[in-house]
């Protein structure tokens, strides 16, 4: 059988000071997936997005990416698995959109005519065509979060990890994020967005993985474990407690 996309195996996370911030996760993420991940703050949410492409250690268990450890082959994984954090102005790191936007492609050294390829790619995925030569710091808010996107799109990898990405961006700002993230999906990008906010994203997620202190309290289909949430410290969908359905929401 072939295996997943990506896996943790009993994976744990402890730090110097005693805090366990994961706790025996085990999950999988299959190709062509849209996931949404939540939990209360605090409940290992940022940790366990680090541990994805090696980022962070285990203290035990194991991350997998087709079966294989991330940690023997950590330039493929950085490559495979693309992680956009939160904060978006720590992510730049060009003077230029176009430049920032090039800066993983030029760090695999791949040839000049094939970095801008793939530059030119992201930015038309993310809506910053015509953005090439503006300052990275002139952007909006939510310019700035699609040019984080484009630059972990630039990489190509097959999974995009998106750390709280709506903090901040007023709902035009959402909806264009949105749009950039259901489109990537719809062209078969392996999605798994980390929020404690349900609201703008669930319509969109085939799964809904729920955590708290460290430890998986729920995993399935969003309509199947939604009445789990408020007892975990995360608000209802609005549009879902009004009765509309899913899709419409958006
Ligand atoms: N460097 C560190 N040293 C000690 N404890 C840490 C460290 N980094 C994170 N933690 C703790 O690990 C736990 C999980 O933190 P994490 O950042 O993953 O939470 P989160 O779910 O992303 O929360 P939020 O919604 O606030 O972003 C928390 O208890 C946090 O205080
Ligand atoms: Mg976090």
């Amino acid at each position: 059988m072939t295996p997943p996309l990506l896996e943790t195996l009993s994976l744990c996370h402890t730090f110097p000071d005693g805090t366990k911030a994961l706790d025996n996760v085990d999950l999988s993420f299959h190709a062509g997936s849209f996931v949404v991940l939540a939990g209360a703050n605090g409940s290992g949410k940022t940790v366990f997005m680090r541990h994805l492409n090696g980022l962070a250690r285990p203290t035990s268990g194991e991350v997998l990416l087709h079966g294989n450890s991330v940690l023997n082959d950590l330039s493929r994984a950085r490559r495979s698995i693309g992680l956009v954090f939160q904060d978006a102005d720590a992510q730049i790191v060009g003077q230029t959109v176009a430049k920032d936007a090039a800066f993983g492609p030029e760090n695999l050294r791949l040839p000049r005519h094939e970095i801008d390829k793939l530059v030119k790619e992201a930015l038309s995925a993310t809506g910053l065509v015509g953005f090439d030569e503006r300052r990275p710091h002139t952007l909006s808010g939510g310019e700035k979060r699609r040019l984080a996107v484009a630059g972990v799109l630039a990489m190509e990898p097959e999974m995009l990890v998106l750390d709280e990405p709506f903090t901040g961006l007023d709902w035009p700002g959402c909806a264009d994020l949105l749009t950039v993230l259901n489109n990537l999906h719809s062209s078969g990008k392996t999605i798994l967005l980390i929020t404690h906010d349900l609201d703008k994203v669930l319509a969109h997620a085939d799964r809904l993985i729920l955590m708290e202190s460290g430890c998986i309290r729920a995993d399935g289909s969003p309509r199947g474990i939604i009445g789990e949430v408020e007892k975990l410290g995360i608000r209802r969908p609005a549009g879902e407690i009004t009765g509309m359905s899913w899709k419409q929401r958006l």
